[in-house]
């Protein structure tokens, strides 16, 4: 067992906000205005325990197939919580980034992403990735698509560094709230050697507690990349090493 840690990066798949507000009869904007709720303790949290990259899934690719009702009320959610949060994010020494396709949104949330983006683009503290009409296919599409036009060779580092999480190391810690067993498109590229945690945990429910327990968990695991237990040991025997 390694020595317990922080992850720098973590990643989250923020699920569950409709069951949260179905089992209150109520409706499941309700739920995405407390999963903002949940998003904004959460990155406390994480600032607090020296996590400096939180990347988080808050509208996926395929999310535009749900009924208008819920991705109106979403974008509206996304541009106000926007709005009302970019001071406070900015003194917390937060720096926001949003990453997805652009093409497609409204002027009013482009206005919100890019006047946030230069707000906060001076913070150091903690990195906030915003993954906002992204998919993981994109992504990689997005950047083989950037790379053939540069006349680049295609390798390993630039595709990787033609992607969109390309300004953070990858993530060391994918959490996924509400209780499915799946990746749903996200960091497909970035998340090769991650460590994955599954919670039943709505959203909005994940509160610091959840939050210390997936990182007890993380620091509990070893990661080979490939490697031998025996060879990433600090006290491995001679010619092990490499
Ligand atoms: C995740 O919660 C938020 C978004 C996808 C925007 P859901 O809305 O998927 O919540 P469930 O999975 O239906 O409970
Ligand atoms: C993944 O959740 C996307 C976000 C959390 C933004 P979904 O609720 O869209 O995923 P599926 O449809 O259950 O796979
Ligand atoms: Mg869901």
């Amino acid at each position: 067992m390694q020595s317990s840690h922080v992850p720098h990066h973590i990643a989250i798949v923020m699920d569950g906000n409709g069951r949260w507000a179905n089992k209150r009869f109520m409706p499941r904007i309700a739920g995405h205005k407390q999963g903002v709720e949940s998003l904004k303790r959460c990155a406390k949290a994480c600032d607090a325990r020296g996590v400096r990259v939180l990347t988080v899934f808050a509208f996926s690719s395929e999310n535009w197939k749900r009924p208008t009702e819920e991705v109106t009320g979403l974008m509206d959610l996304f541009a106000m919580a926007l709005a009302r949060e970019v001071q406070q994010l900015k003194a917390d020494g937060v720096q926001l980034r949003f990453v997805g396709e652009r093409q497609g949104l409204s002027a009013r949330v482009l206005k919100g992403i890019e006047q946030s983006e230069a707000d906060t683009a001076a913070n150091t503290r903690l990195v906030l990735n915003v993954c906002f009409n992204y998919g993981g296919r994109w992504d990689i599409v997005h950047a083989a698509a950037k790379l053939a036009g540069s006349g680049q060779p295609v390798n390993e580092q630039t595709l990787s560094s033609a992607m969109s999480l390309a300004h953070v190391p990858d993530p060391d810690l994918v959490i996924r709230t509400g209780g499915e067993l799946r990746i749903s498109n996200f960091l497909l590229w970035q998340s090769a050697y991650s460590e994955f945690e599954f919670v039943d945990t709505l959203w909005p429910d994940f509160d610091e507690i959840a939050l210390d327990a997936a990182i007890a968990s993380y620091s509990s695991r070893e990661r080979r990349f490939g490697k031998t237990s025996e060879q990433i040991k600090p006290n491995a025997p001679a010619g092990a090493e490499g």
